[in-house]
């Protein structure tokens, strides 16, 4: 088990998120992060954008070798599929988290029986942060630095601008 897949929308990548990522590089070889579409979710920032923000925000924070970004459009299974990995991570925050993400881990593995999925806890003191937080304070003209890396702070900043024009 030496690559794990982290699959999410990362609308934006939050400090959250790259926390976990560090974390998931320590323990694997390998760590593919997979910028994917929900079909529950319209996104704010374009998958190309997200992929963009994730590599530049993942560099920031000192990534080793071994940390790749892709962008999918397809099923995160059929990705796992291609890549011969047979392992996703997700992250919970607090027990909220749990039935969604359960629901996803059981609908992934019906998909692919080979697959796993491995829950690893927010660390506590990002445990409060969400993308749709983020956003929020951000459309309201907000400082995000405290919750993302300062990359994404900047085109969340950019991208409100635009649309208050
Ligand atoms: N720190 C901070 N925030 C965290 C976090 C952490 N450690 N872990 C999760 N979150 C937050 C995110 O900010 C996000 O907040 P939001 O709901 O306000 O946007 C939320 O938890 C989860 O978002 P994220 O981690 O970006 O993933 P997601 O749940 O949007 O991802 C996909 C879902 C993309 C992985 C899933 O829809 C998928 O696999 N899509 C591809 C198509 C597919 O296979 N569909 C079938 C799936 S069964």
């Amino acid at each position: 088990m030496s690559a794990i897949l982290y699959p999410g929308s990362f609308d934006p990548v939050t400090h959250g998120h790259i926390d976990v990522i560090l974390r998931l590089r320590k323990l694997f070889s390998r760590v593919l992060v997979l910028v994917a579409d929900s079909r529950r979710k319209q996104y704010l920032f374009s998958t190309e954008e997200r992929v963009e923000m994730m590599q530049k925000a993942l560099k920031t924070a000192g990534a080793k070798n071994g940390v790749d970004v892709f962008g999918s459009k397809m099923l995160t299974v059929d990705f796992a599929k291609k890549e011969k990995i047979n392992l996703i991570a997700r992250s919970v925050r607090t027990v909220a988290d749990w039935e969604y993400e359960y629901a996803m881990a059981d609908a992934n593995r019906k998909l692919l029986p080979s697959l796993e999925t491995l829950f690893i806890m927010a660390d506590p003191k990002f445990g409060f942060i969400s993308s749709t937080l983020v956003r929020e304070v951000a459309a309201f003209g907000g400082d995000t630095k405290e919750f993302v890396p300062p990359n994404v702070a900047k085109a969340l900043a950019e991208k409100y601008k635009r649309g208050r024009k």
